[in-house]
Order: C-alpha cells, then structure tokens, then sequence
C-alpha cells in the first residue's frame, strides 16, 4: 500500500466515525425522552383509581402502583402525628422522626394536632383574656385610689420606732422585687409589645428590643427563683396562720369602713398574697420558666413538654401580676409609710399600733425585740428604739 492509499483510508475511517458518533449525538436524546419520567400528573395516569373501594385505606406502596407519584397515605400519617423513621440519635433529638405532633384537646382548644391546639390556647385565651384581666385590675386599682385614696395614719407620729424589716429581708426582697419587674416589663413587651410598641417604633426597633428584653428575661428569671426561695424562708414564719385571720378576711381587714382589723405582723391579706402569690404561683412560675430556659436537668425538652410549660408559665405569670400589682399597689400609694417600713427597715410606733395592733401589743410586752437586728449602741432586748439609736 503506498502512502496515497493510507492517507485515503484513514479520511475513510475518521468520516465513518464521525458519521457515527454524530449520528448516537442526536439519538440518545430521543431515547431519554422516551424513558424518562413520563408524566406528573397521577389524574392522567388512573384517572379512575379512586373508584376503588379499598382506595382510602391503601398504602403508600399500594397507591404507587395505581397512581405512581401519588404519595397521600404517607402524608396523612404525617399529619396525624405518626413517627417517621430518623438515624439521629433519641437522646439528641427526640422528635427527629416527627415532623407534625400527633393530636391533642387543650382547655380551650379543638382536637387537633398540638401545636396548633397550643396556638389556639395562647392566641384564643391566654394573650386576650390575660391582657383584660391585667388591664381591669391596673383599672380597679385606680378607681380605689381615686375614691379612697391613701391610708394615713390617724395619730401623730411618736418618734419611737421599731424595726419592721432587718437589712436582710429588705435585701432579699428587694433583689426579689427587683427581678420580678425586670421580669414582668420584659414579659409584657414579648407578649403584647407587638398590640402596642410595633406599630409605633416599627419592626426593626421592635426586634432589638424584643431580643434584649428576652435575654433580660432569661437572666432575671433565675436570679427570681433564688431570691424568691430566700424571700419564702425568710417570711414564713410570720405568714402562718393565726387568732383573728378569719375575721381579718371576713371584714376585708376593714379596708372599705376604715376600721382597721388588729392584726399579728402581718395580716390575713398579705398571708393570702403570701401562699397564694409567692409560694403557689411564685413556684409554677418559676418551674414552669426554668423548664422554659431549659435549665433543669434530665428533662426531655420535647415541643409538647415547651408548649405545655409556656401555656402553664402565661397562666400563672398574669394571675401572679395581677396579685402583686394589688401588694405593690399597697406598698407604695395605698398605705402611708409602709414604703418606707420596706426601704428603710423601721416604723413608727403609731403605724404598728393602727396596722398590726397584736403585733405591736407582743412588741410592747416583751416578747417581740423591737430590734432584732445588730445595732451597736442598742439593746436588742428594748421594747422600742429611738430614732437616734437607728443612725
Ligand atoms: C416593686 C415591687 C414591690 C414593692 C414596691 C413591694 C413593696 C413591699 C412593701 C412596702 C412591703 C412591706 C409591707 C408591710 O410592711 O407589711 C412588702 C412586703 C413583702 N413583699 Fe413586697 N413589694 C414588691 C414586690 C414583691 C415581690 C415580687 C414579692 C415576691 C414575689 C414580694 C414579697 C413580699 C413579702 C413576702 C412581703 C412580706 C409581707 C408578706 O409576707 O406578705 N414583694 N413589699
């Protein structure tokens, strides 16, 4: 073969190839249309499928095979709370095989699934009647102070005085106060600032606020629990109950005819606010938020065990306000000098005579120290202190 004839047959064989190549080029588009995915749309394919008795009963599996595609069984049991299959660890994540919680009745939800049946509980009762009821009270409160205005004494003052509250108590409760209306000003903003505050400040200001006050929550809330058990051991002894409580409360203390009820060093409505307020709702607010910060141990933080504890914590977060805005109402406008009893630690003896005459009368004889803290220069075993001796 010379070397025309080789040159020739090579040209041959590189067109018969590229004749080929080309010619695979535009069949193989052809055939992937042909065996691709023939059609989406599961009506076109059995249009009659669900003329089947057994229809509604099928399983993914068996509705594949009549309606390719068609994957509805598996998503009603995927709204009907039905656990789907995770490799992720349990201890880590729980739910991880549960996409929409399975069905619940709250008080004031329908039967449905429980994020929805908690929604409803918040947005349906808890956000509307909780506001009311703290804007009826904040109201009552204001009308009684308007007719009734503050308790003054009606006496005059003595000058002897006697301590009311030591440096400790005045510690714990004030730390305890303290927290509670960092608590209660960020709460109320997380909870009704978008009614009030968004529309005037708009959203971008709304949600820096929000964020901050969320963390002030989360940090105050423990400092709360703390001082609050501090709070309960220090006062317990003198909210236990007593001679002349029933008839303290069957008078309502003689609030409303101005015939003040004797009382021991505290009366019958400040033990009510006592177990009710601080040690009943104090304890399932404060549990219910530790839950909520995720901070007790070997808990399973599921979403029903969150929303259960937020539904619990809003309850008695606003019962819980609703009473101290009654104690704190009379801590300050309502009663002349009590203020000052907490801030300072002393009272005059007038005031002890007119407000809690038992107690002023064990003072008197003996058998309370009208001292009781350290106080160089004082006897503490004195009936009554001068002013002087305070200094
Ligand atoms: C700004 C908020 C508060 C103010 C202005 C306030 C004011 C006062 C005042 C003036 C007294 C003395 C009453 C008396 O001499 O009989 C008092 C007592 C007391 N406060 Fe508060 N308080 C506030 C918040 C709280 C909170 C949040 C708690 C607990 C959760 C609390 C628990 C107590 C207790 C246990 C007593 C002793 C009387 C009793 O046991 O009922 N206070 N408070």
């Amino acid at each position: 073969m010379n070397r025309t004839s080789v040159v020739t047959l090579i040209l041959a064989l590189a067109c018969a190839m590229g004749t080929a190549v080309g010619a695979m080029a535009q069949t193989a588009p052809a055939k992937a249309a042909d065996a691709g995915v023939q059609s989406a749309n599961i009506f076109s394919l059995a249009p009659d499928a669900n003329t089947d008795p057994k229809y509604a009963d099928q399983t993914n599996g068996e509705r594949a095979k009549v309606q390719p595609g068609n994957n509805a069984p598996i998503w009603r049991q995927v709204g009907a709370g039905v656990n789907g299959y995770s490799s992720l660890p349990a201890s880590e994540a729980p739910e991880a095989g549960n996409l929409i919680q399975p069905f619940v009745q709250y008080p004031g939800s329908k039967l449905t699934n429980a994020g929805e049946a908690w929604r409803q509980v918040r947005n349906n009762w808890i956000i509307p009647y909780g506001g009311s009821l703290l804007l009826i009270v904040m109201l009552a409160i204001a009308l009684f102070y308007y007719t009734k205005g503050t308790m003054n004494l009606h006496g005059a003052e003595t000058g002897r005085k006697i301590e009311r509250f030591t440096p400790l108590e005045r510690a714990a409760h004030w730390t305890n106060a303290s927290a509670f209306v960092a608590l209660t000003l960020s709460g109320v903003v997380m909870a009704y600032g978008k009614f009030f505050i968004q529309p005037v400040i708009g959203n971008t200001l709304f949600g820096w606020l929000s964020f901050v006050l969320k963390n002030v929550h989360n940090f105050a809330g423990p400092l709360f629990a703390v001082s609050l058990l501090i709070v309960i051991v220090t006062f317990v002894r003198d909210n236990l109950p007593s001679s002349g409580d029933l008839t303290w409360l069957l008078k309502g203390g003689g609030l409303l005819s101005g015939q003040e009820v004797p009382s021991h060093r505290f009366n019958a409505g400040e033990k009510v606010v006592f177990w009710l307020g601080v040690l009943g709702l104090g304890l399932i607010v404060v549990a219910s938020g530790l839950v909520l910060d995720k901070l007790v141990p070997g808990l399973i933080y599921e979403r029903s065990t969150m929303q259960i504890a937020n539904m619990v914590h809003g309850v008695a977060t606003v019962l819980m306000m609703v009473m101290f805005m009654g104690h704190i109402y009379m801590g300050t406008l309502g009663m002349q000098g009590a203020y000052s009893a907490m801030r300072e630690g002393y009272v005059d003896e007038t005031w002890a005579k007119e407000h809690h005459e038992l107690w002023y009368n064990d003072v008197k004889a003996g058998k309370i120290p009208a001292q009781r803290s350290e106080l160089p220069g004082a006897s503490a075993s004195a009936n009554s202190i001068s002013p002087s001796a305070q200094a």
